[in-house]
């Protein structure tokens, strides 16, 4: 960050009082008005409900230009990373701010395949649930639990304590949410293999049976992989604004992360991709025109939004739309035409051309965003619609720690604690039952 010259005066027209507040300049991107001396100076405080106007921090993780449709982790162009990178390589250079050479690369892949295993008592914790419990459900309670196995470990101010918990976190997510599927569906969990690359693991782990060892084909791993790399950071969404405010208060970053699973499970977050393949399915079943959908999501009457469509940032389309629609296109090409997703990817084409020559989601810079496509990979690789946030929540693991140990490491952290505009009842006095 830059503390140029370049400052803006505000001025209290009611009191006359001005206060000159500078601007900070960063990389790339609009440069941010330090308020920081805004209520000592003039006594207001801003006021931006959803955060639309509002920097939360400096980072140096991600970057995200929402006009242009641009996406970079640690300055690597998204395109390049899904051409050219691996979801581990990715986890790499997203928690050390560079990309590995073959050493450094191969030296992490170890330490990760040596902390997959989660204790054995987490298969008594798991037995508790409904057998009908959402995925997610079981996810967030699961990595909570974690905390109960690693408190005394962690020291949220060592960075060498820092290291092993995000070590720990990303190498037991997908042992966690495989066992999760499992115990959905009612088949023996899986231990991971530690022959088998980061990614390819979790499939074996997912989709092996007794006696029967699944080996995914490369290009299932090939569009899991993808799916994890562009799915691993996006700078300060939702959740990942949760587990920063959560691990602020030096909370255990098990506990941090548990809470950013419960902010990813919103439909109107990372549930969207389930909620896309509900939305499309229902549209395939029903037979119904799709412009009655169109319709429907225009009218501000109904709560019928089109399901992966818009974003808070991109008034463009998403890059990670556009790299999935294509995988979608290669892998149903592979899966041949008779593949029961194919209706379903079908439909979405045709939506999102309608969508996109209707006046109502140009005016409003609606274009499909990551999770348009994402479910239909999931389905075409078997992948059951309620463990579909869970993966989402497994690639962006990687994406909470790197922010998380970022605040961490910041000498001049602080908790976080916003203000508010008060519109409640002015101080009163109290009423006995008696005369209410
Ligand atoms: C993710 O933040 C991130 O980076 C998130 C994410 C990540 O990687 O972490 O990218 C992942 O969460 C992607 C978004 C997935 N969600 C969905 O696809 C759900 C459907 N989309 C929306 O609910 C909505 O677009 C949001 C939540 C994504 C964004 O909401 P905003 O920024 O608060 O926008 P808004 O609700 O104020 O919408 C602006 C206008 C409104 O109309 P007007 O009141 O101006 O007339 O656009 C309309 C909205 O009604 N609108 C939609 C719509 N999305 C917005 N209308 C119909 N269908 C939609 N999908």
């Amino acid at each position: 960050m830059s503390k140029g010259n370049k400052t803006v005066t505000i001025t209290d027209n009611d009191s006359g009082k001005q206060v000159e507040l500078p601007v900070l300049e960063g990389t790339d991107g609009p440069g941010t008005i330090d308020i920081r001396a805004l209520y000592k100076e003039l006594g207001y405080f801003t006021f931006d409900p959803g955060f639309v106007s509002t920097a939360s921090c400096e980072s140096k993780i991600t970057f995200i230009d929402g006009d242009e449709g641009r996406l970079a982790y640690r300055g690597y162009p998204i395109e390049q990373l899904a051409e050219k990178s691996s979801y581990e390589e990715t986890c790499y250079l997203l928690l050390y701010g560079e990309l590995p050479n073959a050493d450094q690369l191969e030296k992490y892949k170890n330490i990760i395949k040596d902390r997959k295993m989660v204790d054995e008592k987490m298969r008594r914790f798991f037995l508790g649930f409904q057998h009908d419990a959402h995925p997610m459900a079981m996810m967030v309670a699961a990595v909570g639990a974690l905390a109960a196995f690693y408190h005394e470990q962690i020291d949220v101010h060592d960075p060498v304590s820092r290291e092993l918990a995000a070590h720990r976190l990303i190498a037991k997510m997908p042992t966690i949410a495989s066992w999760c599927f499992k115990f959905s569906a009612g088949l023996p969990f899986n231990y991971p293999n530690v022959e088998l690359d980061y990614t390819a693991d979790f499939l074996h782990m997912m989709f092996s049976l007794p006696g029967r060892l699944y080996q995914a084909s490369p290009t299932m791993v090939r569009a899991m992989d993808l799916i994890l790399i562009l799915h691993a950071d996006h700078e300060q969404n939702a959740s990942t604004s949760t587990v920063r405010l959560a691990g602020s208060s030096e909370a255990s970053p098990f506990a941090a992360l548990s809470a950013g699973i419960g902010s990813l499970w919103g439909p109107a977050h990372g549930g969207a991709n389930e909620a896309v393949i509900k939305m499309l399915t229902e549209i395939v079943e029903s037979g119904n025109d799709l412009s009655h959908y169109v319709d429907r999501a225009k009218d501000k009457n109904d709560r019928f939004r089109l399901m992966g469509f818009g974003h808070r940032v991109y008034k463009n389309y998403d890059p990670r739309a556009k790299i999935i629609r294509q995988v979608c296109h290669d892998l149903l090409k592979e899966l041949g035409d008779d593949n029961p997703n194919r209706p379903l990817l079908e439909t979405a084409m045709e939506l999102e051309k309608i969508a996109l020559e209707d006046e109502y989601f140009i005016q409003r810079k609606l274009y499909p965003n990551v999770d348009f496509y994402s479910g239909i990979i999931f389905q075409a690789i078997g992948i059951p619609v309620s463990m579909f946030t869970v993966i989402f929540a497994l690639a962006r693991t990687v994406g909470w720690l790197s922010h998380w140990m970022e605040m961490m490491s910041d000498p001049d952290g602080r908790i976080g604690r916003p203000r508010q505009l008060y519109t409640g009842y002015a101080e009163r006095d109290y009423v006995d039952i008696n005369k209410r």
